[in-house]
């Protein structure tokens, strides 16, 4: 950190509607650096120094612990080892001069609480005002990002059984949602059976907001309101994740609502898939992310191009962008406590090559409006994503997510399988 302070915020509880509230999820940044669990709480860090680590949050309070949850204490995080020293968060306008004194820069999350930005700003203030007394003010700020972004990219031992705990439920997830697909249920049934899954393994849920889109819902690509009827001769689309410890998987499957592809299906299927597996295979160390996406535009142009979806050379279509009419995203992020997690992609303009430890997805995908009168017929209402979850090793890649079908006919006969889901 060349001599300079950290400040981050644990976050804040967010309103649902009225005086209702959402589960409180720490920032993913400060719970990387402290595993606390605290809404208000705010972390100072600063290496070389005694002590380095200081954490501020709520003091105990028995009247309002009985409304909204029990409190560690200053006294309790430390105790627990959060940090050296720790305050009252009443204190840490009166504190923080004192502790960001002297530090080169401080590193906070910019445009991320704004309540952290003030205080930090004012002690600056402060600090400047009493350069007269030989105090020296940090000059300047920092992201966080700069700092923990390359940090957090590469997933050490701990974090990696995290996220492979995270990716295994999620896997089971997507299993039961398939044996329990058949015409006619609702896409919030099957995203309830997901749901069941992901809490009764001790999950606190999905990482991000489940995607279950039957027939042309497929084509959104953040359809979330799940709430159709599903249709026998449909492609079923699940995006689904859930968080374990802060991590998130993110799987995506494809697979018929009835257990059979139709001929159109199938071929754009194949498409997908192929190109799924060629990108899985290049999640090698030294590849980049952006090396396997224009391999992967490749792949699917010219197979957009093979089914007469799209006319003209591969070149003007890749050159003009056109393959962007169906594949409109990208074929990977990084992945971690964000489900699109911190991490450059680019350094100085150069490409951020894969290392060890690195995790990420692979998520071609194609997607063919409905209302599309350019596509031939039996393509127009069809989407298709398939997305695995990639760690780079030394020896090529792991695919976290290698449980869950994709081949069609692993598709085709789990689809459907099961009348009921026990969940021991
Ligand atoms: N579920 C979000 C994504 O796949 O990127
Ligand atoms: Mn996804
Ligand atoms: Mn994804």
């Amino acid at each position: 950190m060349n001599g300079g302070a950290l400040v981050l915020h644990g976050g804040s509880v967010q309103t649902r509607s009225n005086d209702t509230e959402f589960r409180f999820r720490p920032d993913s940044d400060f719970y990387y650096l402290t595993g606390l669990v605290e809404p208000g709480a705010v972390f100072v860090f600063r290496p070389g120094h005694d002590p380095e680590s200081t954490l501020f949050v709520r003091p105990r309070d028995a009247e309002a612990e009985v409304w909204s949850g029990r409190r560690k204490g200053p006294q309790g995080v430390v105790d627990e080892g959060r940090a050296e020293q720790a305050f009252d968060v009443a204190q840490l306008k009166q504190e923080l001069p004192r502790l960001l004194e002297g530090a080169s820069t401080v590193y906070i999350p910019l445009g991320r609480a704004r309540s952290v930005e003030r205080s930090v700003l004012s002690a600056v203030q402060l600090l400047r005002r009493r350069n007269r007394d030989g105090q020296r003010a940090p000059e300047s700020l920092t992201h966080v990002e700069a700092l923990l972004g390359p940090e957090r990219l590469v997933k050490d031992e701990a974090a990696i059984e995290d996220l492979r705990r995270a990716v295994e439920i999620s896997s089971l997830a997507h299993m039961d949602a398939m044996r329990f697909c058949r015409p006619d249920r609702f896409e919030y049934e099957i995203e309830a059976i997901m749901d069941c899954r992901f809490r009764m393994a001790g999950s606190t849920g999905p990482g991000y907001t489940s995607i279950v889109g039957g027939g042309d819902n497929a084509t959104i690509l953040h359809y979330v309101e799940n709430s159709s009827r599903l249709q026998g001769g449909d492609l079923l689309l699940i995006d689904a994740g859930c968080e374990w410890e802060q991590f998130t998987g993110d799987i995506t499957r494809t697979f018929p609502v009835n257990g059979t592809f139709s001929g159109a299906q199938r071929e754009l299927y194949q498409l997908v898939l192929a190109a799924n597996v060629a990108a899985i295979e290049q999640c090698r160390v030294g590849a980049s992310i952006n090396g396997i996406h224009r391999d992967c535009v490749a792949r699917l142009a010219q197979g957009l191009l093979d089914l007469g979806l799209l006319q003209g050379s591969l070149d003007e279509i890749i050159e003009n962008k056109q393959y962007r009419r169906y594949y409109m995203h990208r074929t990977s992020h990084w992945l971690g406590a964000d489900v699109h997690d911190v991490g450059p992609y680019t350094v100085d303009q150069v490409d951020v090559p894969l290392a060890p430890g690195h995790a990420l997805t692979i998520e071609p995908g194609l997607y063919v409006a409905a209302g599309d009168t350019e596509a031939p017929a039996a393509f127009r209402g069809i989407g298709i994503r398939i997305e695995d979850d990639v760690l780079v090793r030394e020896d090529g890649p792991e695919v976290l997510s290698h449980a869950v079908p994709k081949a069609i006919d692993e598709l085709e006969a789990i689809v459907g399988s099961a009348d009921a889901i026990t969940f021991g």
